[in-house]
């Protein structure tokens, strides 16, 4: 009896280790989440972590292909919200994920990055009085303009430990009035997964499937709705392209929304009679050996400013502002805005000028940021 109760008493102490729900939604929430699950699992003595997948994404290349790619286990809960308004995605997310959060009673609910899932699991949490740990948190644009500010300023207004991925992200939290005790600067997540990919991605053979030549083509991505769902906006950028391809042949994996917004516009024809090669959206492994072998990115990404930073490739935000600095001050960024001739002149002068001055990785962007975040979570524990 003695002896069943002192191993009762050891397993109520390996009990003691955080359950976790770790949300994914959108796409460029799986390279985030993926070494932050990983390294729970690494750590089952610590960590319960569990994956729900809001469904917010669903295309198979928009979604399972990352899964696959990146190691990421089945979802333990898959909500299947689909795409919707803003409003009614939002609330779907929030009613679903409400059932999940009081089946499981986690310790912890773990959000990233400023998709509507981001905010809609935060916020069920806040009202739930469970805890919300959010990776990513401190990034501005000062764009309120953006969905994704708006996720941004509330998911960390209401989380209650925020890991920030550069230092910028410190000080807009402080200057906010964040207590500096819920603020941990822990560095980039996406990292973690590009250094643990970069290897593998050099089995793709996407660049003998596209006929390309390492350093002899471009890559755009644009699927924000300030850029594509605006006729005009869309039409000069594309031209700016088609000018570009002219010295380069610039690949362009197309977004659902882009895709759809090319058709409707009757904007096929001015890609077909260019050097701009449109395809379907590339998995991680995939996507990560065409841009790591590009000359240029030309992009409205967020994580793609900050994946050619880490790898030195020059890359063009066409967009006016952006929630990520530090890709300018230290990185290989250059924020171009969305005026044709700028981005043309400004590719032009990068290809002209192969011998750029080196860029700097950004501090703590050293593919060890997953366990400072599992530190950070145990140390709030306490
Ligand atoms: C979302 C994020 C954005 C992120 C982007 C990455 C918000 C507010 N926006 O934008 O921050 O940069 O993901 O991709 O959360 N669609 C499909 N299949 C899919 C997903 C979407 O066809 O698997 C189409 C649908 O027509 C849908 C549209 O794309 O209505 C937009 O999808 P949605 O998730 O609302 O926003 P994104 O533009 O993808």
């Amino acid at each position: 009896m003695a002896k069943l109760e002192a191993k009762d008493q050891s397993s109520k102490i390996k009990v003691q280790r955080s359950k976790v729900l770790n949300i994914v939604g959108a796409r460029p929430n799986f390279m985030k989440i993926a070494p932050i699950q990983r390294e729970m699992l690494r750590r089952s003595d610590e960590f319960l972590p569990l994956i729900v997948h809001t469904g917010q994404h669903y295309d198979a290349a928009m979604s399972e292909s990352f899964f696959a790619d990146l190691g990421i286990p089945e979802p333990d809960h898959h909500l299947e919200i689909g795409s919707a308004s803003h409003a009614v995605q939002t609330a779907r997310i929030m009613i679903a994920f409400e059932q999940v959060v009081l089946k499981e009673k986690p310790d912890w609910v773990l959000v990233v990055g400023d998709v509507n899932s981001t905010i809609a699991c935060a916020l069920v949490c806040s009202k739930l009085g469970v805890k919300v740990a959010h990776v990513e948190a401190g990034l501005r644009s000062g764009d309120m303009s953006m969905p994704e500010e708006v996720n941004r300023l509330l998911t960390d207004r209401i989380s209650d430990l925020l890991l920030t991925p550069s230092m910028d992200g410190d000080e807009n939290l402080k200057r906010e009035g964040v207590a500096e005790s819920k603020i941990k600067f822990v560095g980039n997540v996406m990292i973690d997964s590009l250094f643990f990919s970069l290897e593998r991605s050099k089995n793709s053979n996407v660049l003998e499937e596209l006929n390309l030549t390492n350093k002899e083509y471009a890559v755009t991505t644009l699927h924000r709705p300030s850029n594509v769902d605006k006729r005009e906006t869309f039409a000069g950028i594309l031209n700016a392209l088609r000018e570009i391809s002219a010295k380069i042949p610039v690949i362009f994996p197309a977004h659902p929304r882009t895709k759809a917004r090319i058709l409707e516009f009757g904007f096929d024809d001015l890609i077909k009679n260019s050097d701009i090669k449109l395809i379907e959206p590339l998995g991680y492994l995939d996507f990560l050996r065409l841009y790591s072998g590009s000359r240029l990115v030309l992009t409205d990404s967020g994580g793609l400013q900050e994946e050619t930073t880490a790898l030195g490739i020059p890359c063009l935000t066409l967009r006016e502002n952006t929630e990520r600095p530090i890709t300018i001050e230290l990185g290989t960024n250059q924020l171009v805005g969305v005026d044709p001739g700028t981005i043309k002149k400004s590719a032009l002068e990068i290809l002209e000028n192969p011998d750029t001055a080196a860029a700097k990785i950004p501090p703590l962007w050293d593919g060890k940021t997953a366990e400072r975040i599992c530190d950070a979570l145990l140390d709030a524990k306490k």
